[in-house]
């Protein structure tokens, strides 16, 4: 099982000195896909992305979604994969390492500063999750109408203990796992979670569909309605696209510095956004119609999907247990994303600091869980406080998935397209000219204009620079 053990065996790999001049590889394509796959899918498919388009309008989101998953989403992975198994190093040394006379690889240190504000985000919704798990467990909404469901989930986000204490739970768990090194054991897991997953929300999907008015919320999903469409509604896409896709944070350059010399880069980048994508919209179908079935209002926030669920899982026969799988499932999806992005700042930390593991897991851990308490507040009691015209977790999710991320994103391409020889990310790509890469100057130019401008133009629209939408 050497497969995921390659992943994150950083702090092995220095004591053997053996070892220090080969950097341990995947073992298999399906370990590569597992790991990436991991770090992708999590509560941005089935928390954020339901939400995200609830809140902006159904349809014309998921038009403008799926068109930059699959024109940026795509080339912009393959720019990751590239940097990342060219340089064989993590993501803050790997511009440097590839580029020696780059003057910009300060720069790298943008996606830790994203790293570090999505974690303390995402963990005050990793905490919902772990009460919805407990609830499901002491089967505490079964039998409950929508609106007690709804009351509910009010009084626990407002309440100044419970998020806090299950948010500080998940932080514990992913500091645990970061530290002690068992995220191969985690990971593992993925092989069956993932179909498992598949397979539970199909059932589910099922069940919404057959609920009375579910029509409804197939239509405000997929019937296209372009008067919805705005510069906001492209702003947000393109930053769902981007977290979902965990695109922009050097998460996927570390990982494919572990990734084989054989591995087609342009075929692993497809198949995990295909997966991420086919998540999404199994959650949105899942969502919806129920939304609409029992009267929820799409645009309920952050809470939308804690607040319809439960009303499925009571229309099922076997909710019960169905509740309970689907909760663990979640939690654990959530996991292996939040130990990516805990890695990202401690092997910052640790590597350029040079700090030992222990210290650097424990200062980053408690630095993020200090403004991740600031979150989950703010989703409560303290929601009246505002920045930028939102509360504190609004506006880092904000601040983070729809500017920084993309701006990660563009950084990377630009130093594949012009900074990095052509030769080389051929050379890359095509694993030493030893597969056909007759798309290459389509790549090439996607990569060097139309990937920046695009990601640029929708940033400059939102600041109001021109204005288009
Ligand atoms: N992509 C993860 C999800 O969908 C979240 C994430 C965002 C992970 C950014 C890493 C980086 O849940």
């Amino acid at each position: 099982m050497m497969t995921f053990f390659c992943i994150f065996g950083e702090t092995k790999f220095k004591k053997q000195k053996t070892m220090k001049k080969t950097r341990e590889h995947f073992s298999s394509r399906f370990a590569v896909i597992a790991a990436v796959a991991g770090s992708a899918v999590g509560l941005g498919n089935i928390w954020k992305f339901p939400y995200v388009l609830g809140s902006n309008g159904g349809s014309a989101f998921m038009l403008v979604y799926i068109l930059f998953v699959i024109i940026l989403g795509v080339p912009l992975m393959m720019s990751e994969f590239i940097i990342g198994r060219r340089a064989q190093t993590n993501s803050f040394r790997a511009f440097s390492k590839l580029v020696p006379a780059f003057r910009w690889s300060f720069l790298g240190i943008l996606p830790t500063i994203a790293a570090f504000f999505i974690l303390s985000y995402y963990t005050t919704i990793a905490g919902w999750t772990l009460e919805y798990l407990y609830q499901s467990a002491i089967n505490g909404y079964g039998n409950s109408d929508a609106e007690t469901i709804k009351n509910s989930f009010d009084v626990f986000s407002h309440s100044m203990t419970m998020p806090l204490v299950w948010q500080l739970c998940f932080f514990a768990l992913t500091a645990y796992i970061v530290y002690a090194g068992v995220k191969q054991g985690i990971e593992k897991y993925s092989k069956i979670m993932m179909p498992l997953m598949v397979v539970l929300m199909i059932g589910m999907c099922v069940k919404s569909l057959t609920l009375d008015g579910a029509y409804q919320g197939i239509e405000f999903l997929f019937a296209p309605d372009f008067s919805k469409l705005s510069g906001q509604v492209v702003l947000e896409a393109l930053g769902q696209a981007f977290f979902s896709l965990s695109l922009g944070m050097g998460i996927l350059i570390t990982y494919s510095s572990y990734m084989s010399k054989t591995e087609k880069i342009h075929q692993t980048a497809a198949v995990v956004v295909f997966t991420d994508t086919l998540l999404a919209l199994l959650a949105g179908v899942m969502i919806f119609p129920a939304v609409f079935s029992f009267g929820i209002s799409p645009n309920d926030g952050a809470g939308l999907v804690f607040v319809t669920l439960p009303n499925i899982f009571n229309q099922m026969s076997g909710g019960y247990l169905f509740a309970v799988v689907f909760f663990v499932l979640l939690t654990m999806a959530a996991l292996t994303s939040t130990i990516s992005v805990l890695e990202v700042i401690v092997s910052l930390v640790s590597e350029e600091l040079k700090w030992g593991r222990k210290k650097a897991t424990l200062l980053a851990t408690f630095s993020v869980a200090f403004v991740g308490i600031f979150c989950t507040v703010s989703q409560g009691a303290g929601e009246e406080y505002h920045i930028l015209g939102k509360n504190f977790f609004d506006a880092l999710d904000y601040l983070t998935s729809n500017w920084l991320l993309p701006l990660g994103g563009i950084f990377a391409v630009l130093f594949v397209g012009f900074v990095m020889k052509k030769r080389d990310v051929y050379d890359e790509l095509s694993n030493g000219s030893t597969l056909p890469i007759k798309w290459f100057n389509a790549f090439y130019f996607v990569i060097r204009y139309f990937a920046p401008i695009a990601i640029f133009l929708v940033l400059l629209n939102q600041l109001g620079v021109f204005s288009v939408l």
